[in-house]
């Protein structure tokens, strides 16, 4: 059984978050469907191509900053993808609101804003990451990338001795284009690393069994 080693990590507060404004919980949240989240998916490069290649899986994907998911959101309108929600909100009050333990299989975190200059905003230093890992299955993994190197090291650490993850480390091939920040490091020939973190069996949280109340 692998319970979180408390002392390294801030409680996350949920009750504390608001409700995201026009929220609203997919209907696919209560039913059997395999889910996956997308956090911070820009203009939705990933999210429409994973969709399209993934018809057995329902990606809900997430974006705070209007003009990116505006663009998202058309390009999920002409494609009309029946297992993909484009949701424009904060990923961290979302999930606090919408999403039940252990329900998610994958979690994609791909080229976060560096936050090179507020490393507690990193996302694997964020008391928020228990939270996430409460709402992954058993087995479950999140793929993180970026092309710091600094960021990736960081939260490999993290994954490791913090949040007692496995961790998978690797390159990210030259001809990957997942997203348009992938496609722009690549091809001004900067390297990209990816994280793959997999949750693993007996693993406890604070949150295991934390809902939001009834509003
Ligand atoms: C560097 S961009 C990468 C976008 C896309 N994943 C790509 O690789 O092209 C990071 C994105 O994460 C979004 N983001 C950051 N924090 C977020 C949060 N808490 N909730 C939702 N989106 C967030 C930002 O608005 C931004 O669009």
């Amino acid at each position: 059984m692998t319970t979180l080693s408390h002392r390294h990590c801030r409680a996350f507060l949920p009750e504390k978050l608001f409700l995201p404004r026009d929220f609203f919980i997919p209907e696919v949240v209560a039913t059997k469907a395999t889910l996956a989240l997308e956090i911070g998916a820009g203009r939705g490069k990933h999210a429409l191509s994973f969709a399209i290649a993934h018809s057995d899986c329902h990606l809900i994907a997430i974006e705070r900053t209007k003009n990116k998911f505006m663009a998202f959101e058309k390009s999920a309108l002409q494609q009309l993808l029946p297992n993909l929600t484009a949701i424009h909100a904060d990923a961290i009050a979302w999930t606090v609101f919408a999403l039940p333990p252990k329900r998610l299989s994958r979690i994609f975190i791909l080229y976060p804003n560096p936050e090179q200059h507020n490393p507690n905003q990193q996302w694997l230093n964020m008391p928020f990451f228990e939270f996430l890992l409460s709402r992954l299955q058993t087995g479950g993994e999140i793929v993180l990338a970026s092309n710091i190197e600094a960021y990736i090291d960081n939260s490999e650490t993290q994954a490791r001795d913090v949040w007692q993850l496995k961790v998978e480390r690797a390159r990210v091939p030259d001809s990957s284009q997942r997203t348009h920040f992938e496609v722009k490091y690549l091809a001004r020939g900067e390297a990209c690393w990816q994280l793959t973190m997999i949750k693993p069996n007996g693993y406890q949280t604070r949150f295991d069994d934390w809902l939001p109340k009834e509003s």
